[in-house]
């Protein structure tokens, strides 16, 4: 087995759920069950379970994220904007792991990494207060030297470099840039003692440039396992992904 760990997002069983608006996820109609998800993910090999928790609450509920704290067996990587309302939950839940990320009401999805270096005043007091708690912290950036550096500065554990625009590029030559992107700041992350994770984006397909970043202990995968699975079930979408990941080399 790869020594690289698969998180899955399970957002979008939630979404799935949210479409008949069932806000409880233990009452009788709510399904699909985002804690059978989890389970299921685990059971085929997943290393944790990542879920975010928006201020519009879209898809996970804050049952959903106290629900997954009290049974799941592996980690619980709880994906979050830093605002009041949302920090006082995680202090009161206690994931294993936050991972801070940009938030706009109006995005379809995260659209781009925090911007570490513009909002450190803002960070630095949520962080604390996570390490505090005896939260491991994770700050999700776009792959640049000047934000890596930023966010190691801020003593947080880990980072989550953005793959998105590496999952978007229209073009080879943009794909190769972007590649390298992530490689550099992968290196520079690996050198200043952070733990590097990526995620947005990844699918079956890229999955094997994914791999040819170095040093990479996690990635964090939502979408594309979650379609995947409406046609050979959670799974074997699961497995068929950590198959994918398998001979990463680091
Ligand atoms: N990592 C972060 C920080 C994210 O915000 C998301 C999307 O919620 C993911 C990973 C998963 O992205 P995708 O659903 O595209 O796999």
């Amino acid at each position: 087995m790869s020594g690289l760990r698969l998180g899955v997002n399970i957002d979008h069983v939630a979404t799935l759920r949210q479409a008949r608006y069932a806000t409880m996820p233990e009452s009788k109609n709510a399904e699909p069950d985002s804690l059978i998800a989890a389970r299921i993910c685990e059971r085929a090999g997943a290393g944790g379970i990542v879920a975010h928790l928006r201020a519009d609450r879209r898809h996970i509920q804050d049952r959903d994220i106290e629900r997954l704290r009290q049974n799941i067996m592996t980690k619980l990587n709880l994906e979050m904007g830093n605002t009041a309302e949302i920090i006082d939950i995680a202090l009161r839940i206690v994931p294993d792991e936050v991972c801070l990320v940009p938030e706009k009401r109006e995005e379809v999805t995260t659209e781009g990494g925090l911007d570490v270096i513009a909002q450190r005043k803002e960070l630095e007091p949520t962080i604390k207060r996570l390490h505090l708690a005896g939260i491991r912290v994770s700050l999700f950036i776009d792959p640049t030297l000047e934000q890596v550096d930023a966010a190691a500065e801020l003593g947080v554990e880990m980072v989550e470099l953005h793959t998105g625009k590496l999952a978007n590029a229209f073009t080879e030559k943009i794909q190769k840039e972007e590649l390298e992107q992530l490689r550099a700041a992968a290196c520079a992350a690996s050198e200043s003692h952070l733990q590097v994770n990526a995620g947005h984006g990844i699918n079956y397909k890229n999955i094997a440039l994914i791999c040819e970043i170095p040093g990479l202990t996690e990635l964090n995968i939502g979408h594309s396992i979650i379609s995947r699975a409406m046609w050979v079930g959670l799974e074997a979408a699961v497995k068929e992904m950590l198959a994918a990941m398998a001979n990463y080399d680091g």
